[in-house]
């Protein structure tokens, strides 16, 4: 079997939301696959983000991939907003509404790419149904809502179970882990078969984004640290990938906005923790 390449989703929740057009070109100027924008409604989770204008005034700014994790519920009502608002790929939790299959064909149906997202306390066996209709399993390493939370290496185990599965289909299906994903915890998540790490604080907490990006791709063999393949990257607008670099992000490191309550991070390593709270 060919080595898969290992993509780096930026997670903007940890990034400067004074400057968020500036904080998405720099970290696809410093080599991030994706763009990972995390949605909150203060209902489905305890937190609040941002929505689809959002995501639109980004679009501008950056040429890869947006990816949309939605953490809101109801989800469906929202699905053509973040559509045409730019999104690439958009991944729902089957707990955000009644019909997860039918979510996932208004996803594919807007011509996205469209992703499942398990919780930590949710079985694989809530995605086996609707692979046909999946692209992306999002495998949840910390409970969602907040940036800066301890890695759960309970999840190690699912990662596994979920890269079982998707080769025994045969389909291409791409498996993401989100939730402190460090240069220490990388290695793990793709020795378990992950091939796409979700990172917020682990780039955006850096003064070097580049070298944060290099430092999560350290984990994988030679070969998988490669870019995104074609089949997502045809999504995006060309171009736009050039300028950014260092000076955009005026050396300011990452705010503390989206970062976990110290009840929920008390654990935490220190790289995790990193200008939060
Ligand atoms: C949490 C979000 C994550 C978050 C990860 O609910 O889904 O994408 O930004 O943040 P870090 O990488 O700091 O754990
Ligand atoms: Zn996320």
């Amino acid at each position: 079997m060919a080595p898969r390449p290992v993509r780096i989703a930026s997670s903007l929740l940890a990034a400067d939301f004074a400057r968020l057009g500036e904080e998405a070109r720099a970290v696809a100027a410093a080599g991030a696959d994706w763009l990972h924008l995390d949605i909150m409604d203060g209902h489905f989770v305890p937190n609040i983000s941002f929505g689809p204008v959002v995501v639109k005034a980004l679009r501008q700014h950056a040429a890869i991939p947006f990816d949309v994790h939605l953490m809101i519920s109801p989800a469906d009502p929202y699905i053509p907003a973040f559509a045409e608002a730019g999104a690439d790929i958009i991944s729902l939790h089957p707990e955000a509404g009644p019909h997860l299959h039918r979510s996932l064909q208004s996803i594919r149906a807007l011509g996205k790419q469209a992703g499942v997202v398990l919780n930590p306390a949710t079985p694989v066996s809530a995605v086996e149904n609707v692979l046909d209709l999946t692209d992306l399993i999002l495998v949840m390493s910390v409970n969602p809502g907040f940036g800066g939370q301890a890695f759960l290496p309970s999840q190690l185990a699912k990662i596994a179970t979920l890269r079982a599965m998707i080769e025994a289909s045969g389909r291409e299906i791409a498996l993401q882990v989100d939730g402190g994903v460090t240069a220490e915890t990388a290695p793990r998540c793709i020795e378990a078969g992950a091939d796409v790490l979700v990172a917020g604080t682990a780039v955006f907490g850096k003064p070097d984004y580049a070298a944060a990006i290099a430092a999560l791709r350290e984990g994988a063999p030679a070969k998988m640290r490669e870019g995104a393949p074609a089949k997502i990257r045809e999504g995006a607008p060309a171009g736009r990938r050039e300028g950014a670099a260092a000076e955009m992000r005026g050396g300011a490191p990452a705010g503390s906005r989206g970062s976990a309550p110290a009840a929920q991070r008390d654990s935490a390593p220190a790289g995790a923790t990193r200008g939060q709270g």
